[in-house]
């Protein structure tokens, strides 16, 4: 089954997996990796730099990944087959913070435009979904924007931000979630 068809079940698909306090330098380094490889050109080298080394910097992925619920999309290692911990990488991750907040959505710049964001958001909407959430809400980068505006997120507001010690622009976004029915079998 393809990540995307899995995912739509609403359960995390093959390599759609839990995400664990213990992958925090990993999500780290996938995060900077991110940043540094998507938004040249899109953002100035200040606002790179601030975004990218944030995490690292301040510790900020800890909370989510304690408190929040977090998908990580893996690949299995060079030489590895697929198998226990330690033969996968991960290469895109998403976490709800509360649990109506996506508060991270991030993929590695070799595995961008394969469908992993999008699998991610689709396992964590239907998650909101059978907790009987009417919407999620997030605050989108200029990266992510498209990609959750195709998916039926909407802008609510722009807003100007400091982050990491620099100005970001960015869109106050929600996705209305429409109720599962009971006899729906993702439920
Ligand atoms: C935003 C981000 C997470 C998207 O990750 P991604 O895994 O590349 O996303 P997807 O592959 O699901 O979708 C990206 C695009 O690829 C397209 N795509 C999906 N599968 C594809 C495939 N197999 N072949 C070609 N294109 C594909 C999608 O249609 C989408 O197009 P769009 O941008 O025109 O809407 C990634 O660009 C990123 O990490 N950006 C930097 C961090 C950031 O901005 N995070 C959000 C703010 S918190």
């Amino acid at each position: 089954m393809s990540l995307s068809a899995a995912a739509s079940h609403g359960r995390p698909a093959a390599d759609l997996r839990r995400l664990r306090p213990a992958d925090h330098d990993e999500l780290v380094a996938v995060y900077r990796d991110a940043v540094l490889s998507q938004s040249g050109g899109r953002y100035s080298q200040a606002q790179i730099d601030a975004w990218a080394h944030h995490p690292a910097r301040s510790g900020a992925l800890r909370q989510p990944l304690a408190e929040g619920y977090g998908l990580a999309s893996t690949a299995p290692l060079a030489g590895a087959g697929p198998g226990p911990d330690g033969t996968t990488s991960i290469e895109a991750f998403g976490v709800l913070h509360p649990g109506d907040r996506l508060a991270l959505l991030y993929c590695r710049g070799r595995a961008c435009r394969q469908g992993r964001a999008s699998a991610i958001l689709r396992a964590l909407e239907e998650r909101a979904r059978r907790q009987s959430l009417r919407q999620l809400r997030t605050e989108a980068s200029q990266l992510s924007r498209p990609l959750l505006e195709r998916r039926g997120w909407l802008v609510e507001a722009e807003e100007t931000v400091l982050f990491g010690g620099a100005w970001f622009q960015r869109w106050r976004m929600i996705k209305p979630l429409s109720p599962l029915h009971r006899s729906d079998p993702r439920g």
